[in-house]
């Protein structure tokens, strides 16, 4: 179970392929991603000018006028009518260049959240389509928990992808060219005392970068790790304590989750010493800054607000430095995200939909298997060269032991799964050259293991057909289940509950009949659950088994041998090969296969 997890781990850094295939999603959203970054721009010079706007009001209006000594600090301060004006003046006019910055930045928030679950509802449209065309082998190789995975918190961390780390860092970005240029425009001398310090903080920026990758690489591993354990002693929990499992589940897990825990310290420990790193090294710019900056100033090379400036936007600088980091495992992860669902996406796993049999006519339901070979999996063949007729009207039954291959007969005739050779013909078509959906509203299998949705019970009886409530009740009734989903609290409208656990296994059947007789297909296959059931509902069941059969081609797997006696032919199935076939009474005295199964429930039967 584990390595189902890890062998998903191909966590990657930034991977333009998947960048560019993210960024795709954007377009049927042209307009808020063009919003989004003209917002972007307004910010950004929002956030550059209101340092410059600093250091003119510092410049013209407080610091004192040198050819008006005559006056006392105050008057030249502040008493200065011209000086006043203009105070006044850039005091409005930063007042609205901050309510600008607010508005643009909640747009920019908005828009940016809204394209981010834009395209998060469409990849989960676009995988969930994908998924349930997949063939159920690729289904069967794949846990369900996984896929969910893929739906669900993969695609979130794609969300998480336009949200948190491309808009951010594209803001980020533009701060830290935008501070530099102005840097330059302000006083150039200045300015290559801050790119001084510049290599030192690109040193570290890249070895944090390496270390937190490799931390993040371990803590994922770590932490799938404890996932797969969680999952599957969880689902298992009632088997664990029924054999006293908790002790030594306990230690394994208690391992697992110190592995993790030392992993996830691991990462913390790359933040915790990249952090003080860039603030120390800010600090030291600031002091730089300071120190070259008064010099400057008393020799009057600049002024007083260029300075104040400087320190202004080195800190403004420095903010973006320390969060790059951070949004770097982000995106990682938006990657490592990317990189399954797009596995997913590009999977090519389906049942060829080939048929091309135009005009399907209304099957009479005459089904031929001629040398039909098949295995699930390589080298392990289920069904070795089966040959039956079965004629249109025909019962047909098939007996043998558990793990005969009888189950699997009913998979390659809808195909669920495809034959390795041989031809299953219906009406003497190829079933290959049936499109799907004809075959499969013409074959329709009562399966063994009944799976109704959680929804009412007329939901799971019309299951997609838009049938009238008269309708879904005359199926009800010919199946002799009206009787018991009448006495439910709200009838058909009674919700089920996941897996159907609040109604009985006998119950469950009735109602997959009811379902068939509503989808009226010219074949029906009936897979006889064999767990039992009370002799009450097995007469009723006996009686909607009846109905069910009436005019249509059957074929019925059947435990309990008493339902297929009058079968119109009986084929006994031993280990994927067909051991014997024709009537009760001829297979009866001939005494072979079908006699001793016969026999040993005919026997059980008078223990009893
Ligand atoms: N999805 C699967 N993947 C791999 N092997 C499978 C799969 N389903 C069934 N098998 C194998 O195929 C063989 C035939 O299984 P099948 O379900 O057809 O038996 P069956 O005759 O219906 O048995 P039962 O009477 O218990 O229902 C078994 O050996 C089983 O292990
Ligand atoms: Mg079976």
């Amino acid at each position: 179970m584990s390595d189902y997890f890890e062998q998903d781990e191909i966590t990657k850094g930034y991977d333009s392929q998947i960048f560019k295939r993210i960024l795709s999603y954007i377009k049927p959203y042209k307009k808020f991603a063009v919003i989004t970054l003209f917002a972007l721009i307004v910010t950004t010079i929002g956030d550059l000018v209101t340092p410059v706007i600093i250091q003119r009001v510092i410049d013209h209006a407080l610091v004192p006028n040198p050819h008006a000594s005559a006056l006392s600090p105050i008057e030249q301060g502040f008493l200065d009518n011209g000086r006043f004006q203009y105070l006044f003046a850039m005091t409005i006019f930063t007042l609205c260049i901050l309510l600008l910055v607010f508005l643009f930045t909640y747009i920019q928030t908005w828009t940016t959240s809204y394209l981010g679950q834009l395209v998060m509802k469409d990849m989960r449209l676009q995988l969930f389509k994908r998924t349930v065309r997949m063939s159920t082998s690729f289904l069967s190789k794949h846990p369900v928990g996984r896929i969910v995975t893929r739906l669900t918190s993969d695609v979130e961390t794609i969300n998480s992808f336009f949200t948190d780390v491309l808009i951010a860092f594209l803001k980020d970005l533009s701060i830290m060219i935008g501070v530099i240029i102005v840097l330059f425009l302000l006083s150039w001398k200045l300015a290559l005392v801050v790119l001084v310090t510049l290599p030192p903080v690109l040193i570290a920026t890249n070895i944090s970068r390496i270390k937190s990758r490799d931390a993040y690489r371990k803590q994922r591993v770590a932490s799938s790790k404890v996932n797969s354990y969680l999952s599957e002693r969880l689902s298992g929990v009632s088997v664990v304590q029924l054999f006293r499992g908790e002790g030594k589940s306990k230690k394994e897990f208690a391992e697992r989750n110190g592995e993790f825990l030392k992993a996830s310290l691991k990462e913390m420990y790359v933040f915790a010493t990249f952090r003080p790193i860039i603030d120390w090294l800010s600090t030291l710019t600031t002091v730089a800054v300071l120190i070259v900056g008064a010099a400057f100033v008393l020799r009057g090379e600049e002024t007083l607000g260029t300075l104040f400036a400087f320190i202004n936007l080195v800190g403004m600088f420095y903010g973006p430095v320390g969060d790059i980091a951070e949004k770097y495992t982000l995106l990682q992860s938006a990657m490592a995200g990317g990189e399954r669902v797009f596995k997913l996406l590009d999977t090519e796993d389906f049942i060829p939909d080939t048929g091309e049999t135009k005009n399907t006519p209304t099957f009479r339901g005459h089904i031929d298997f001629e040398n039909v070979h098949f295995s699930y999996k390589q080298n392990e063949e289920v069904l070795k060269g089966l040959n039956f007729t079965v004629e249109p009207g025909e019962m047909a039954a098939i007996v043998g032991y558990t793990g005969a291959g009888k189950t699997t007969i009913t998979n390659v005739l809808t195909r669920l799964w495809d034959i390795d050779s041989g031809l299953i013909k219906l009406d003497g078509i190829p079933v290959k050259d049936i499109p799907l959906s004809a075959l499969r509203s013409a074959c329709l299998p009562v399966l063994q293991d009944v799976f109704l949705f959680s929804g009412t019970v007329a939901d799971n009886i019309s299951l997609g057909l838009p049938l009238s409530d008269a309708q879904i009740e005359d199926a009800a009734r010919a199946v002799h289940a009206h009787e018991f989903i009448s006495k439910l609290p709200d009838g058909y409208k009674t919700k089920l509950s996941e897996g159907a656990s609040n109604i009985s296994s006998g119950q469950r059947q009735l109602i997959s009949f009811a379902r068939v007789i509503a989808h009226n297909p010219a074949i029906v296959i009936l897979d006889e659950a064999t767990s039992s059931i009370d002799t009450e509902t097995e007469k009723l069941i006996q009686l909607g088994m009846e109905k069910v059969l009436q005019g249509r081609t059957s074929i019925v797997i059947a435990h309990r041998l008493s339902t297929i006696r009058h079968a119109d032919r009986i084929l006994a199935l031993s280990n994927g090969i067909l051991v014997e076939s024709g009537k009760h009474d001829a297979l009866i005295a001939k005494n072979g296969l079908y006699a001793t199964l016969y026999k040993l429930q005919y026997e059980g039967e008078i223990e009893e």
